[in-house]
């Protein structure tokens, strides 16, 4: 098979990684590949922030983890007083993606570059999980502030990236079929 197809085939969202942390050359590539998305009208108006202090991954894990927790929607509440649970699923990497916030297409533009990240990492045997959850994170302006962002872009998800724990890996999932209508 195409060697990309295989890669978007066979990615998977990864949960457990090895505390071992990713060599700086796989972080770069991956990175590359997030820039080379496309982006309405070429704005490229996207930001990363990579973290790698576990410290201060484990402190954003329990600030986010205790806003869950009282969350009036049941499975996000339920993460939250969830011991074992750990919103960055311990990745030893981080990445946080923004925007641009005057930019015609931003969120869209993230997405794109986020997936091109989570594809590049896994085409290099590195696990990643596309992460929403740590939107708490950002309603909590000193929190936030920890991450600095450029002035005029807002943060919407994280990337968590490692290598994959081999003893514990996910398997392939069905995928809906019936989603596509043709007009010839
Ligand atoms: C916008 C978005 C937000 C997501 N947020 C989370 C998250 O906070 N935590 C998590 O473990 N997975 C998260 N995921 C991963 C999805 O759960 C996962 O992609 C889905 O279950 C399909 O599994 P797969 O990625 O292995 O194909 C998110 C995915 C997307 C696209």
């Amino acid at each position: 098979m195409n060697e990309i197809i295989n890669v978007i085939k066979t990615r998977r969202s990864i949960r457990r990684f090895l505390p071992e942390q990713i060599k700086e050359e796989e972080l770069k590539t991956i990175i590359e590949a997030a820039i080379h998305a496309p982006s309405g009208h070429n704005e490229q108006p996207w930001h990363f922030t990579v973290i790698q202090n576990k410290e201060l991954l484990d402190h954003f894990n329990s600030v986010i983890k205790k806003l869950m927790s009282e969350s009036e929607v049941e499975w996000i509440s339920a993460i939250g007083r969830n011991e074992k649970a750990h919103i960055f699923h311990n990745a030893p990497t981080v990445i946080i993606v923004s925007g641009r916030k005057s930019a015609y297409s931003a969120l869209v533009d993230c997405s794109a570059a986020t997936q091109n990240m989570l594809l590049a990492a896994h085409s290099l045997g590195i696990g990643s999980c596309w992460i929403g959850l740590v939107n708490f994170l950002f309603k909590i302006k000193e929190e936030a502030q920890k991450l600095s962002i450029p002035e005029g872009y807002e943060p919407f998800y994280a990337v968590a990236l490692g290598y994959p724990d081999p003893s514990k890996q996910p398997r392939p999932i069905e995928r809906k079929k019936d989603v596509v209508n043709y007009i010839k």
